[in-house]
């Protein structure tokens, strides 16, 4: 049993606490609220893939405790495949410490990789089988970024599609990039890789220029609420955010956006389509509270597409 998406990344035990804004340097705030629940953006991602209706597999590093008991629970409640899931007995499994304003629905995180930290090209290469029978391919930056580096280029030599969502931005050398199908930040974390201001349209499209310069054969820079920018093979397009008029919270709406992203590319539709299903599913996912337990079922995401198409 093939999974048409692969996922390389995070598991971690999310912990948010809900304040009327977020707290400035030296502040102590009274909460609004605190939930525990699943988060880590490898996991999210797979968690959106697999509820949107995608084969899905996870390849990370937990560890023996009740935040990897979570991790478990949570994957296989949407039936994705932990072969590659590996016990670490010496690291605990990550968490991390998010701030939600209900103000605004913003947030500030600290996160903590724990078990993740510690996986490495090794542990990928021993998944080469399920990596080679995917169709997409999914890493981020949370474990370390040779681990990324192995898994992009072992699925580009299988010729299975690669998605880099380089979060959060560190120093990377720009030979990661040509074994990057689509390169996915958001306008923060472009402005960061490139050093090119992304706050205005133009400046969005220099960035993703760059980051096709440097490989990518394709840059998809997320724009928050006003959409997406998509640069490089699949042409140069604007794609619109579907509108939402009550944002709870938009921890993992990057998450949402890339896993619906992985799914539709894997179903084979164009990029431009494949854009509007993420942004669709990061809609649906911003709605509700939480990062994981937020991503939509593929029932939700086809009746809002049509809603709002
Ligand atoms: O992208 C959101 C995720 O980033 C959260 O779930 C948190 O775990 C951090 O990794
Ligand atoms: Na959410």
């Amino acid at each position: 049993d093939r999974a048409d998406i692969v996922v390389l990344g995070t598991f971690v035990a999310d912990l948010a606490f809900k304040a009327e804004r977020l707290p400035v340097v030296g502040e102590t705030l009274l909460g609004q609220g605190f939930a525990m629940g699943p988060g880590g953006k490898g996991s999210n991602q797979v968690i959106a893939a697999a509820r949107a209706g995608a084969r899905s597999a996870m390849i990370t590093r937990v560890g023996q405790d009740s935040f990897g008991d979570m991790a478990r629970q949570t994957w296989s409640r949407d039936g994705v495949d932990t072969s590659h899931v590996l016990i670490d007995e010496a690291a605990p499994t990550g968490a991390a410490f998010i701030f939600v304003s209900s103000r605004t629905g913003d947030n500030a995180i600290i996160i903590e990789s724990g078990a993740a930290a510690n996986l490495s090209p090794a542990d990928v290469r021993a998944a080469e089988g399920l990596i080679s029978g995917a169709r997409v391919f999914v890493t981020q930056f949370e474990q370390p970024i040779e681990t990324a580096i192995e898994g992009l280029r072992l699925a580009r030599g299988h010729g299975v599609t690669t998605i880099l969502n380089p979060a959060p931005a560190l120093p990377v050398d720009d030979a990661i990039y040509v074994n990057c199908d689509f390169v996915t930040p958001n306008e923060t974390e472009a402005a960061t890789l490139t050093g090119i201001d992304t706050a205005t349209d133009e400046g969005a499209l220099q960035a993703a220029a760059s980051l096709v310069r440097r490989g990518a054969r394709n840059a998809l820079i997320t724009l928050g609420a006003k959409g997406a920018l998509l640069h490089g093979e699949a042409g140069t397009h604007f794609v619109p955010a579907f509108k939402v008029t009550k944002v709870v919270d938009t921890t993992g709406a990057g998450d949402a956006f890339n896993g619906g992203f992985a799914v539709a590319i894997a179903e084979g539709r164009n990029p431009v389509d494949a854009v509007r299903f993420g942004a669709a599913v990061a809609a649906l996912s911003v709605q509700k509270p939480g990062t994981a337990p937020s991503m939509p079922t593929r029932a939700d995401i086809d009746a809002f597409i049509r809603a709002n198409g």
